[in-house]
């Protein structure tokens, strides 16, 4: 695994936000940068949830939670992407339960966990579930979805902030996600945690998603051109202000990125955050050499989806797909006494 230093540049601003009680029992959500992604992801899995008839995915509790946050979801430009999350949802949960069923009494830790809700997807009855993800972030979940400790808890402190590792029991097996999260972190980053939990947690299991290189540049260089047309309006502004013009004050529809929504109400439209780290589906291997200590990686298939989306499972043997195709990896590491070497 490399850093891909070549692709991604540095760090991007994680983004602040807060959770305020709203009219009605609804909850205003206002979240930035890289938090704000989450809503992308639940609004997606509630749309696939309430879709009627045969649907991916039973997830009542996203429904729940899009009736009762307070949020523009219309800023995501509809749900056409709902039923691609719900097959990445779909493998992820396969896993987490393979996990479960083998670890009843097992820890699983969720690193950048959002609003997902996994855990009543997958729930025993006995499983531990430590969330870890950004204060911001913990903030709106301890509104939404409170604790329930000793089963369930949370971590307001970044996944980098290797600290949270003092918190996991491992005693009956750990398998530690991160779902939707490391597309986000800086490529060094990435590799470092990847093979501090390798250390950490012996015997332990990771499971994660990757977009490809291809896409993560794609999203770099979009980025980019935003920024430098964001400060030209800025630049053009502040020269209509000088010569006497209204003051703009960085509020005009290219400076602030304002758009229009489906009832015609200027809004601020969504810009999703760049990407900072990816892997192409055919590396998954490399991802090895983050850690002797990692004993195992497999690609995990997505299951079958509707119309063109029941190819997904051979998506990876179709040459003009490959390099659009999110990959699903699960990382099995060493027991205590493992060597490098060893490796499946
Ligand atoms: C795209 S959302 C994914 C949410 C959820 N895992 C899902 O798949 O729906 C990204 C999440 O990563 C969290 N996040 C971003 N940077 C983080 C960091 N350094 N440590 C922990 N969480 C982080 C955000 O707060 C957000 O919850």
């Amino acid at each position: 695994m490399d850093d891909n230093d070549d692709v991604n540049g540095g760090g991007e601003d994680e983004g602040e936000g807060e959770a305020g009680g709203g009219d009605g029992g609804r909850f205003t959500v206002e979240l930035e940068g890289v938090p704000e992604t989450l809503l992308w992801n639940l609004y997606n899995r509630a749309a696939e949830a309430r879709r009627p008839g045969a649907r991916l995915l039973d997830d009542p509790l996203a429904v729940e939670l899009v009736d009762r946050i307070d949020y523009p979801f219309e800023r995501f430009g509809g749900s056409g992407m709902a039923q691609w999350h719900a097959l990445r949802v779909r493998c992820l949960d396969d896993e987490v339960r393979r996990f479960v069923a083998e670890h009843p009494d097992g820890t699983v830790v969720a690193l950048g966990e959002g609003l997902e809700t996994q855990f009543w997807r997958v729930d025993n009855g006995r499983v531990r579930w430590l969330t870890v993800d950004l204060p911001e972030t913990v903030e709106v979940r301890d509104v939404l979805l409170p604790d329930d400790p000793p089963r369930r808890r949370s971590l307001a402190r970044s996944a980098l902030d290797l600290g949270w590792m003092d918190e996991v029991d491992d005693s009956e097996g750990v398998l530690v996600t991160a779902q939707g999260l490391l597309m986000y972190l800086p490529p060094s980053d990435v590799k470092r945690l990847i093979a501090a939990c390798a250390e950490r947690f012996p015997g332990g299991w990771m499971l994660f998603d990757a977009l490809p290189r291809g896409m993560v540049a794609r999203s770099q260089a979009q980025a980019d051109d935003r920024a430098r047309a964001d400060a030209q309006a800025r630049a053009e502004a502040h020269m209509e202000t000088d010569a006497g013009g209204t003051d703009a004050g960085g509020t005009g529809p290219a400076a602030a990125g304002t758009g229009t929504d489906a009832a015609g109400t200027a809004r601020p439209g969504y810009r999703a955050p760049r990407w900072l780290w990816g892997m192409d589906g055919k590396e998954y291997r490399r991802v090895a050499t983050a850690s002797p200590r990692i004993a195992e990686v497999r690609s995990l298939r997505l299951p079958r989806g509707r119309g063109p989306y029941a190819i997904a499972p051979v998506s990876h043997l179709i040459p003009l797909l490959r390099g659009m195709r999110m990959s699903i990896v699960s990382l099995r590491f060493g027991a205590a006494d493992y060597r490098d070497g060893d490796r499946r």
